[in-house]
């Protein structure tokens, strides 16, 4: 390892902005992140049991890093994980672990899917599930209580992009559930056992589940088509070969994961910031128009996302360190929506903030495929919210995910006063 750690930078070795425990107890590692940015932007630190990683914190490092994609690889370390790589990780071959020149042929077999013009055309049908969802949740003027989580964030993010895929709605819980074993691979609350008795087993089992569903589903489309994106990837090619099979459950996967546990997990950190900055929430209710601005705030403040990671296939020097080919370099995207070379006040959530330049999506290659329907979800909530909600407090305390790969607020209770639509 190549570091040229100084004296002083020693004392940053301790700091833990890896463990999946500190972010369920405490949340996201601001204060470390920030003396990271300040003391050292690029810093080494070992994995006990593992191979340890760069940290990089500033949003100039991750820029940089992120828009050389033949340069620095995604293949090969998906992201850090303290524990090793979750099983369902192993073996799968998705966007997020291709790189040129074969990412960008898998990409643009579903992209029609998801430009902002194909993005809008769903505006009325999410407008609609979500003012339904509400008026589930609604009174008439009475004080209610509810988990925002289980009863909107993630019921609405499922259904829109159970919709997008073409999976029936009968099936809609089961694909909840296999989401929430396989995302939630480092939460107790979230694992199973599978066969052998072990959690790892279980997370198998339910990638396996959800491999097995696809593939019959995609037979099925293949020789009855429809409009949706099981329909499109079944019949896709690559290189003029039918998608390889592997590559193709994958896709799927990934879809379902990252469509649902990001979108929810913002949603759910938008509320509680709302609820924990009443003075916003307030210039929301008197202006509505606010929410494209407040929900890009939002993504900024909560960075559903936390870390992926990117690998050099040369040695390079980033931020004045010395980094030698394949050492991993872990982008912290958090932290570089901190920045406070970028974001006046960083530490302060303002939801009218413009200009907001966030990599809550990140940039470059890989960048967010959905963000454009994750930023149509969030805005048709906090729209409805803001018309809607005459108040809202936390009924009780609130628990975050047990992950430091994606992050956020996984149940929240709340009492509130909602009209009907
Ligand atoms: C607030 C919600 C969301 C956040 C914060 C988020 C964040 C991210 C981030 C940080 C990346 C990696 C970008 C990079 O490496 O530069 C990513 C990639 C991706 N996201 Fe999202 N995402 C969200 C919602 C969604 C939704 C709704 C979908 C829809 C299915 C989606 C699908 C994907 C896919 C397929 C990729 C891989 C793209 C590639 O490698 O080319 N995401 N997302």
């Amino acid at each position: 390892m190549s570091s040229q750690v100084t004296l002083d930078e020693s004392s940053l070795d301790s700091l833990d902005v890896i463990g999946p425990d500190t972010y369920m107890k405490h949340g996201y590692p601001h204060a470390a992140w920030k003396r990271l940015r300040r003391e050292s932007p690029v810093h080494w630190f070992d994995l006990p049991g593992g191979v340890g990683f760069w940290a990089v914190t500033r949003r100039a490092d991750l820029v940089w890093i992120s828009k050389q994609p033949k340069r620095f690889l995604n293949a090969t370390r998906l992201a850090i994980f303290e524990e090793g790589a979750p099983p369902e990780e192993r073996d799968v071959r998705h966007l997020l672990n291709m790189d040129p020149p074969e990412h960008p042929k898998y990409r643009a077999t579903a992209s029609s899917w998801f430009t902002p013009r194909a993005i809008r055309s769903r505006h009325d049908e999410v407008e609609r599930i979500t003012r339904e969802l509400l008026d589930e949740m609604a009174g008439d003027g009475e004080w209610r209580e509810a988990d925002f989580v289980d009863d909107l964030a993630a019921p609405l993010t499922l259904a829109v992009l159970a919709d997008m895929l073409g999976v029936p709605r009968e099936d809609w819980r089961l694909m909840f559930r296999w989401t929430n074993q396989i995302a939630g691979s480092a939460d107790p609350e979230f694992q199973t056992e599978g066969g052998d008795g072990s959690a790892d087993a279980g997370m198998i089992d339910a990638r396996d589940g959800m491999f097995q569903y696809f593939m019959a589903l995609s037979q099925k489309r293949r020789t009855d088509p429809r409009d949706d994106i099981v329909s499109v990837l079944a019949r896709s090619t690559i290189d003029g070969d039918p998608m390889p099979v592997m590559e193709l459950l994958s896709y799927f996967m990934l879809l379902v994961i990252a469509g649902n546990e990001t979108t929810r997990n913002a949603a759910s950190g938008g509320l509680l910031a709302l609820i924990e900055n009443p003075g916003e929430f307030g210039k929301l209710r008197k202006n509505p128009d606010l929410v494209d601005l407040a929900s890009e705030e939002i993504v900024r403040w909560t960075s559903p996302v936390i870390q992926f990671c990117r690998t050099p296939i040369e040695d390079v020097e980033v931020a004045g360190k010395s980094i030698k080919a394949r050492e991993s370099m872990c982008l912290f995207y958090p932290s570089a929506n901190r920045d406070e070379d970028v974001f006046e006040d960083p530490d302060v959530f303002r939801i009218d903030r413009s200009p907001n330049p966030h990599l809550g999506f990140g940039i470059g290659e890989h960048f967010c495929l959905g963000a454009n329907l994750a930023r149509l979800e969030l805005c048709a909530i906090f729209r409805q919210l803001a018309l809607r909600m005459d108040e809202v407090e936390l009924a009780g305390p609130y628990e975050r995910t047990r992950s430091s790969f994606l992050g956020g607020v996984k149940r929240m209770p709340i009492r509130y006063r909602l009209r009907h639509s």
